[in-house]
C-alpha cells in the first residue's frame, strides 16, 4: 500500500545479485509502484537491459551520453523524478566511486544529481565488504544520510560464507516500505493474538474455527512496519512468521491466555484479533473416541476470556477488542466493548463473501467510547495500515 505510485529509480551496478533485481522490480509494479531502471556496464555483464525493460515495462537507461534517452527523459529529469534512488545492487566499487562524487557515468551522475534520498543494497564478497575501505566508504555514506539495506550474512556465490550478501528482494521490499512509512509507532510494544485456537477432544479431534490468521498477521506486518515492537502470540495457521516480529505459537486458549499475561506487563498497546474458542471440552479423552454410540454429547466448559483479562488488569495497556459478528454487529460491539473495558472495538461481519474469516480481504468498523470510523472494503495488508493509523491516533489522545 505505502508503495502504491512511489517513484523508486533502481541503480543496478556490477554483481551476479543483478539478476535478483528481475525479482524484485516484479515484485515492485505488483504493488504499483513506479519503476524506473539504469544499469551501469558491469551490471550488463550479469543481467541484460531487455529484461529489465521486460520486468519494468519502461526503456531501461544504460548511457550518460544518449541522445535519444535524453530526448525522453534526461539524466537530470530522471533525477529529479525519483522519491528514491535504490541501488541495488551496490557493488564495492561502485560504493567507492559514490563517496568520492564521481560523475563518469549515468548511475554516478544522478546520484549527484538527485535531491531524493539515496538507499544502498550492498553485493560483495565478506572480506571486500570487511575492508577497511569499504567500511570507511560506508561510514561516510552514512554521515551523508544514505541509506543502507543489509547486507546479509550467509553463503556467497564465491563460496565463502560471511556478511556481504545483497538482502533478498522481499526484504528490500520491506526495508522500502519502512522507508515509506510514517514511524507513528516508534518504540511501542505490542502485543497482538491472530489465528484460531484448537480446544482438543481426544488425540484425533479438535474443536476450532475458520480463521486465517491473515487478519492478525497483516496488523502485525503494518505495526512493525509504523516501528512497533511486536509480539505476535499466534494460533496454528498455514502462513509465514513474519520477519522482524516475536512470534509464539500457541495452540488451545489456555496456551494463549499464559503467553499474552507473560508479555502483557511491558506492552503498551494490545490488540485481540484471533478467534479464542469460547468453549473447550470439560474432558480430554487419552484415547481416540470410538465411533460405537448412535449419539453423543460433549459438555463444554467456558475458555479464558484474554481480552477481558487484559481489559481489566489494574495497569492495562491500551485495549482493542475484536468483534466478529453475522448480525447486529455494532450492538454486539459496543456490548463487548463495554463488558471487556475496552478502549477501541474493530468490528467485522463474518459468513458473508469476500470478507471476515479466510478471504484476503475485509472491511472493519471501529468504535471507541464516544466516536467510530468506517475503514473501506479493501485487502487485509491495506486495512491493517489503516486500522494501525486510527490505533496510534485513539492512543496518542488516551494519554
Ligand atoms: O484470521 P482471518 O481468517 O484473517 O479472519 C479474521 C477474523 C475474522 C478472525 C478477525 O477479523 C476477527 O474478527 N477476530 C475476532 C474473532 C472473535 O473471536 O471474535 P469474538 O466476537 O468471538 O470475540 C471478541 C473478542 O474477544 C475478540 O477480540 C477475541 O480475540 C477475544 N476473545 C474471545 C474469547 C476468549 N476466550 N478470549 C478472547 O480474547
Amino acid at each position: 500500500m505505502y508503495l502504491k505510485d512511489k517513484k523508486i529509480l533502481i541503480g543496478i551496478t556490477g554483481s551476479i545479485a543483478a539478476y535478483k533485481i528481475a525479482d524484485l522490480v516484479r515484485r515492485l509494479t505488483e504493488q504499483q509502484a513506479q519503476v524506473r531502471v539504469v544499469m551501469t556496464q558491469a551490471a550488463m555483464q550479469f543481467i541484460t537491459p531487455l529484461t529489465m525493460q521486460a520486468v519494468s515495462g519502461h526503456k531501461v537507461y544504460t548511457d550518460l551520453l544518449d541522445a535519444e534517452a535524453e530526448a525522453a527523459m534526461g539524466h537530470i529529469e530522471l533525477a529529479r523524478w525519483a522519491d528514491i534512488v535504490l541501488i541495488a545492487p551496490a557493488s564495492a566499487d561502485f560504493m567507492a566511486r559514490l563517496t568520492h562524487g564521481l560523475a563518469d557515468d549515468l548511475l554516478s551522475t544522478l546520484c549527484l544529481a538527485t535531491t531524493a534520498p539515496i538507499a544502498i543494497a550492498p553485493a560483495m564478497n565478506q572480506q571486500m565488504w570487511k575492508a577497511p575501505a569499504t567500511q570507511a566508504n560506508c561510514q561516510t555514506l552514512q554521515q551523508r544520510g544514505v541509506h543502507f539495506f543489509g547486507p546479509a550474512s550467509g553463503l556467497q556465490a564465491c563460496g565463502e560464507d560471511g556478511l556481504g550478501r545483497m538482502l533478498e528482494p522481499f526484504d528490500i521490499i520491506d526495508c522500502l516500505h519502512q522507508h515509506f512509512t510514517s514511524q507513528i509507532l516508534a518504540g511501542k510494544h505490542i502485543v497482538i493474538t491472530a489465528g484460531p485456537t484448537r480446544e482438543d477432544i481426544d488425540p484425533v479431534r479438535f474443536i476450532s474455527n475458520r480463521s486465517s490468521g491473515k487478519m492478525g498477521y497483516a496488523i502485525a506486518k503494518a505495526a512493525q512496519l509504523s516501528g512497533a515492537n511486536v509480539t505476535l502470540v499466534s494460533g496454528q495457521t498455514c502462513l509465514s512468521k513474519p520477519p522482524k516480529v516475536n512470534t509464539i505459537d500457541v495452540y488451545s486458549a489456555q496456551d494463549m491466555y499464559e503467553s499474552v499475561m507473560q508479555y502483557i506487563e511491558q506492552a503498551d498497546i494490545f490488540i485481540a484479533t484471533a478467534a479464542v474458542a469460547d468453549y473447550q471440552p470439560k474432558q480430554q479423552a487419552t484415547q481416540k473416541i470410538k465411533k460405537t454410540q448412535e449419539a453423543m454429547s460433549i459438555e463444554l466448559s467456558k475458555t479464558t476470556d484474554i481480552l477481558a483479562s487484559v481489559g481489566h488488569m489494574q495497569n492495562k495497556p491500551f485495549v482493542v477488542g475484536f468483534a466478529a459478528e453475522t448480525n447486529n454487529v455494532e450492538a454486539y460491539a459496543k456490548d463487548k466493548m463495554v463488558r471487556k473495558n475496552l478502549d477501541m472495538i474493530a468490528a467485522n461481519l463474518v459468513g458473508v463473501e469476500n470478507a471476515g474469516f479466510e478471504s484476503d480481504h475485509n472491511a472493519l468498523t471501529v468504535y471507541w467510547p464516544d466516536g467510530q470510523q468506517v475503514l473501506p472494503h479493501c485487502t487485509k495488508t491495506e486495512l491493517a495500515h489503516h486500522l494501525i493509523k486510527v490505533i496510534a491516533q485513539r492512543y496518542e489522545q488516551s494519554k
